[in-house]
């Protein structure tokens, strides 16, 4: 039965399985065909929309905005194959640095915030940050008050020789008013810090103080000696200013210069000394001239001092023999002695002064400029000083403030879109690097997994109920001096409090309206302060194009920093090292064959480590954009420029890395402006493709080299 089941069915089976084959044949054919013509058609239809049209121009006030910005800054009759530089940053005018403009647009958002009438609840901790602020833009106040103020303070610290009256001195007791109550260190410094392993037991870490003149040791003699003929100018003008006589000002003012310069002496005998862990006792035993326990203890309050507190010292001898010379000065000239501190305090107090006092210290620091061959300094307008200040002083609520102006959620969460674009490019990229083994690979996934990310503002100014500060030590008034100081005061207590609570977060290094991004290697995180993710480095309402040029590079830049340690010699034991190498010094030749502006010398090994964070965001920015193109519709692009969406990618790119060329420091890790610009862009296939460069010009080299 079974067979001839089997036999029946077999021929009935047959014939649908025969046809079935056809049929399949068949369709196979007329699917290939309904396939080959719904492509045909959507690429019709795709060139339609995307060539004809084109993408839609984005008109928009925030985007005209930006257009004008661009159309202000480059010079498109340059040919963008030879000096895209030029093409996007030059322009008659000069170049203006970009994030420099930046960090000015987002203080004056907080001026317009600050003197905006009557935002404030009265009676909160915000009414004291207006007041601040409108006692600091009260210059009239200011004048009026002249030197009036300071006296007053000089007579509380015991008083000086040079004017006024003169009570013999307490020596320790000055020295600890001036610190804990002036933040003014004349000897040594001492600061907090948290302890690298336990955070709430913080470490007071003393060392020499900052040398108000720019003594170096390499300095020519001749050069020193005007330096001190400058500064010695500077402490008579400020002793005349405080009603001294001329002749004993002169004398006081010439013995606080020698005071300095053996104290700065001893720095120079002792430099390269290692850190040493010292009791207070030691300490004191070791250097007896200074009140040590009583002089910390004022400073760190409320934190407990006792003799048996370790210290961490840097440079033990230079406090003994510091203290050696404070004694003999005490023995000798005691008033000396005053003079010298108190000359030191006006010097850091000038900012809180009439302009006589801030003229004085303007000049002196141009003349100091000028002799040891410094850019001079610009001039701020006032307005932007107070917004500093307070933005010091009243972080917390500025943040809020800040925050509330300028970083709505929406721009938050299209940031955090941004971002995880760019962080998964990057993911995915690790798998294929060829220097990269299994192992190393392992590594960096986990590196990059546990790795955090703060964008916008740290927690508490995100939640503005958070940030509500009373600042219920800051007592204004009734000088501006006197605000000064007593915010000076809470700032300092601040400090030490939240060093001796637990926090469980990253504390920032940078303001919220900050520019800077940065990666904090103990605490392995990304932070992406909201100052930077502005007009014009980044809005929601911007083609992606320039979003993820600008803002977009700059965060695949400051990601590529998690693993910069493979980079260093030896720092990769398991990697391909001769890949690795391989291209390294591809780039290190790409970078070297550019042409400098004339006047730039730097040292490309110091840049390395940043040109290669620079050359890996471009090109992990770019994959990031190219795969949006490909899902997403409705791109938009700027008007009137004549680029296309790409083409805008690089130009956003290059946008935020415009900057005056000649002003490189020699200290500076990243490369001068346009290397930033022509060596990644030109490292980039795809730059070459879209602006039609031909083979052999700067942006289109025969070699590439692929780090990330
Ligand atoms: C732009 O560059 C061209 C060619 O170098 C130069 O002649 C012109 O003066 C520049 N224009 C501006 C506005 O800088
Ligand atoms: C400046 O301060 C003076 C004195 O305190 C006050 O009378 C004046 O109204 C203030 N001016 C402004 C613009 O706040
Ligand atoms: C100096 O001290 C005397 C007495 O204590 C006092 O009357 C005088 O006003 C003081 N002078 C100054 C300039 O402070
Ligand atoms: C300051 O205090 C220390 C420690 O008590 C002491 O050795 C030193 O003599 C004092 N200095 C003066 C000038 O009184
Ligand atoms: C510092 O002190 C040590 C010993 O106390 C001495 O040998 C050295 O000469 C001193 N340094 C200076 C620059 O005076
Ligand atoms: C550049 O810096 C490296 C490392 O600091 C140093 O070895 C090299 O000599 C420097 N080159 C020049 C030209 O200064």
């Amino acid at each position: 039965m079974g067979t001839l089941w089997s036999q029946e069915r077999s021929p009935e089976g047959e014939l649908p399985n025969e046809w079935g084959r056809r049929w399949t044949v068949a369709g196979q054919v007329l699917m290939a065909v309904l396939i080959f013509g719904l492509l045909l058609g959507s690429s019709v239809l795709f060139v339609y929309i995307f060539g004809s049209c084109g993408p839609r121009p984005c008109e928009t006030p925030v985007c005209l905005a930006l257009l004008a910005h661009y159309l202000a800054s480059g010079n498109t009759s340059v040919d963008p194959c030879t000096n895209f530089f030029t093409f996007a940053c030059g322009n008659t005018k000069g170049t203006s640095n970009s994030f420099q403009t930046l960090a000015k647009e987002n203080k004056n958002r907080l001026r317009r915030v600050l003197e905006a009438p009557d935002i404030w609840h009265p009676d909160s901790g915000e009414e004291k940050v207006f007041k601040f602020y409108s006692s600091c833009m009260n210059t009239s106040a200011i004048e009026a008050a002249g030197a009036g103020p300071l006296k007053h303070i000089i007579e509380e610290l015991g008083g000086w020789r040079i004017s006024g009256n003169w009570t013999s001195l307490d020596f320790n007791r000055t020295l600890r008013l001036l610190m804990s109550q002036y933040g003014y260190f004349p000897f040594f410094r001492a600061y907090l810090h948290p302890h690298p392993n336990s955070p709430h037991t913080p470490v007071i870490q003393i060392e020499q103080p900052e040398f108000d003149i720019p003594l170096k040791q390499e300095q020519e003699q001749k050069i020193y000696a005007q330096i001190v003929r400058e500064y010695l100018a500077y402490l008579n003008r400020l002793g005349t200013l405080l009603g001294g006589d001329p002749v004993k000002v002169q004398q006081h003012a010439s013995m606080s210069i020698s005071i300095t310069s053996r104290l700065f002496q001893f720095q120079r005998q002792a430099q390269g000394k290692l850190f040493q862990i010292v009791t207070i006792a030691q300490l004191q035993e070791m250097a007896p001239a200074i009140d040590w326990l009583s002089c910390l203890q004022a400073m760190f309050v409320p934190m407990s001092l006792s003799p048996s507190q370790p210290l961490v010292v840097h440079d033990l001898e230079y406090l003994k023999n510091m203290s050696q010379l404070v004694e003999e000065q005490l023995l000798t000239h005691r008033d000396f002695v005053q003079s010298h501190m108190i000359f030191g305090l006006v010097g850091t107090l000038s900012r809180a002064l009439d302009s006589n006092f801030q003229e004085a210290h303007r000049e002196l620091i141009q003349k100091l400029r000028q002799l040891t061959e410094r850019p001079p300094m610009p001039t701020y307008p006032r307005w932007m000083k107070c917004v500093e200040e307070t933005g010091t002083y009243f972080t917390p609520t500025l943040a809020a403030l800040f925050v509330h102006e300028a970083f709505s959620r929406n721009t938050q969460s299209a940031a955090m879109e941004l971002f995880s674009a760019i962080k998964d490019t990057l993911f995915s990229r690790l798998q294929r690097l060829p220097w990269m083994n299994e192992e190393t690979r392992k590594e960096a996934q986990e590196r990059f997994t546990q790795l955090q990310v703060k964008m916008g503002a740290p927690e508490w100014a995100l939640k503005p109920e958070l940030a509500k500060q009373e600042y219920s030590d800051i007592q204004l008034g009734p000088s501006f001096l006197q605000s000064f100081l007593s915010c000076g005061r809470s700032l300092r207590a601040r400090i030490v409090r939240n060093l001796l609570h637990p926090f469980p977060h990253h504390r920032w290094h940078v303001f919220p309206w900050g520019v800077n991004a940065y990666y904090s290697i103990s605490d392995h995180v990304v932070v992406i302060p909201a100052g930077l993710l502005q007009p014009p480095f980044f809005h929601p309402e911007y083609p992606r194009a320039v979003n993820f040029g600008a803002a977009g590079s700059i965060m695949a830049h400051e990601l590529l920093h998690i693993f910069y340690q493979f980079l260093l010699p030896g720092g990769c034991p398991s990697c391909d090292t001769h890949a690795l190498q391989r291209v390294v010094l591809c780039l290190e030749n790409h970078y070297a064959a550019f042409p400098l502006p004339s006047g730039t010398s730097f040292n490309s090994s110091h840049t390395f480590l940043e040109n290669a964070a620079d050359i890996g965001g471009l090109a992990i920015a770019l994959q990031a954009y190219s795969k949006r193109l490909l899902w997403h519709r409705g791109e938009t692009t700027l008007p009137k420029l004549g680029l296309s969406p790409r083409q805008l990618f690089f130009r956003s790119y290059a946008q935020v890395l415009c900057r005056e060329t000649g002003s490189q420091d020699s200290q500076d890790t990243h490369s001068p402006p346009t290397l930033r610009v022509h060596g990644p862009l030109s490292n980039t296939p795809a730059f070459a493709r879209h602006f039609r460069c031909p083979h052999g010009t700067l942006m289109n080299p025969s070699i590439r080299c692929q780090l990330w």
